[in-house]
């Protein structure tokens, strides 16, 4: 089996890792269960570009006894867990090209030999795996039924690609689904963005301005996870709806040239490049600390940073020191996404309903796939809400039913005051 990874020695780790993920994944769980016997993928070959961690492993796990046969690459250098990479190679059978740290001539290396699969199904964090296949690899378009992504900044850049008549086959963007992104991207991003600063710096957010660039659902859930660590929360946005919900949802709003001349910790959230910039660079307070959480390492000017330094000094991993005369910059994880740099990612119990999107996308695909335009599409909102509702049955959780009498009243127009 052809495979490029860290060191298959890691397996073992990696195997009672996956297993720890597994058991709070109850709802992929389900769909595992119910793919295993009929096997509705067979013949499938799928190229998955995901982020290579304990949670993805268990989609893998899931889409293979689906039947399907795939082989999963990086969706970002730093987010790889070696160990997992090695148990999915050792234990499990699955082609992995993937190595923490690679540098960006190995990630798209790595891109190419999961499209050597010829994959029928594409799958995409980022949309990187779709874009080197529309521009590299187009011999493999016509063999593709259809694609998944699983985040907003690859949704974005697949719509640019539908606009643009480019698109050559159908996706689904599962970001879309409101069991993903309210979840994954509010309550995921919120709690591993703090753990990854955490691990990090292991410094005290109690007391701190924490600044949040972007109030869209990462943004969101950052904001208000750092205002439960204590600190002193200020938002930057360009949307005013958004800046208004900020204000609104009681948090300090300010263009980002005033933020950053009080900012302990800057985390950008926004899916743009160069939200901290030059001169928000040059207004900084000596040892404030950078991060970023969106998907690509665009949003905080490091080339700026790096020709504004005199000195960079790696401090500890993730972290390095900028000098700046005698002002000290520290960026977090290269300005890659930090959450999964510094941390592990979003936890498995979010991941659960995102992968469970993921493999419904895939089933959705092979039954209506050749119906579809090459176009970018939300799953059906049945399947949605049959996510939340497996979700709440193993949480535990009941919720009411509509009477008829609700139902019809819901269905009425005469009934007035
Ligand atoms: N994206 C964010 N967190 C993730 C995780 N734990 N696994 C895979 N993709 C992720």
């Amino acid at each position: 089996m052809e495979y490029d990874i860290r060191d298959i020695g890691l397996s073992e780790r990696g195997i009672k890792r996956i297993m720890w993920a597994a058991t709070r994944m109850p709802v992929l769980n389900t769909i595992r269960q119910e793919l295993a016997k009929s096997h509705p993928l067979r013949g499938v070959k799928i190229a998955a570009c995901l982020h290579v961690t304990t949670e993805t492993a268990n989609l893998i796990l899931t889409l293979k006894e689906g039947g399907a046969q795939i082989r999963l690459t990086a969706s970002n250098p730093l987010s790889t867990q070696d160990d997992v990479a090695a148990a999915l190679v050792a234990e499990y059978g699955i082609p992995v090209f993937a190595i923490k740290g690679e540098d960006r001539e190995t990630y798209y290396k790595h891109i190419n030999q999961a499209l050597d699969i010829k994959p029928h199904i594409t799958m995409d964090d980022g949309a990187d795996l779709i874009s080197t296949l529309h521009r590299e690899r187009q011999d493999l378009i016509s063999n593709v039924v259809g694609g998944t992504e699983e985040t907003t900044t690859g949704v974005v850049r697949l719509k640019q690609m539908a606009t643009k008549g480019v698109l050559g086959y159908p996706v689904i963007a599962v970001n879309d689904s409101y069991t993903k992104y309210l979840f994954d991207n509010r309550y995921g991003t919120g709690q591993s963005t703090i753990d990854a600063i955490m691990r990090a710096t292991n410094i005290l957010l109690a007391g701190k301005t924490f600044v949040v660039a972007g109030y869209g659902w990462c943004g969101r859930g950052i904001a208000w996870r750092a205002r439960g660590m204590g600190s002193h929360v200020i938002v930057t946005e360009t949307n005013p709806i958004r800046a208004l919900e900020a204000v609104m949802d009681g948090f300090t709003v300010m263009p980002m040239r005033d933020a950053i001349k009080v900012a302990d910790i800057v985390v950008t959230a926004t899916g743009d490049i160069n939200v901290v910039d030059v001169e928000h660079l040059k207004s900084a307070k000596d040892g404030v600390i950078l991060a970023n959480a969106g998907h690509f390492d665009v949003e905080i000017n490091i080339q700026k940073l790096h020709e504004l330094a005199d000195k960079v000094e790696n401090i500890k991993p993730m972290v390095d020191c900028y000098h700046l005369g005698d002002k000290r910059i520290y960026l977090l994880a290269e300005g890659r996404l930090v959450n999964l740099s510094a941390a592990e990612g979003h936890p498995a119990e979010v991941m659960d309903m995102s992968f469970a999107n993921q493999a419904r996308a895939v089933e959705y695909l092979l039954k209506h796939g050749d119906k579809l335009e090459k176009k970018v599409y939300k799953l059906p909102d049945e399947i949605d809400r049959d996510i939340a509702i497996r979700k709440l049955k193993v949480m535990g959780v009941e919720i009411d039913k509509l009477t008829p009498e609700q139902q019809q009243y819901l269905s009425s127009w005469e009934w007035g005051t």
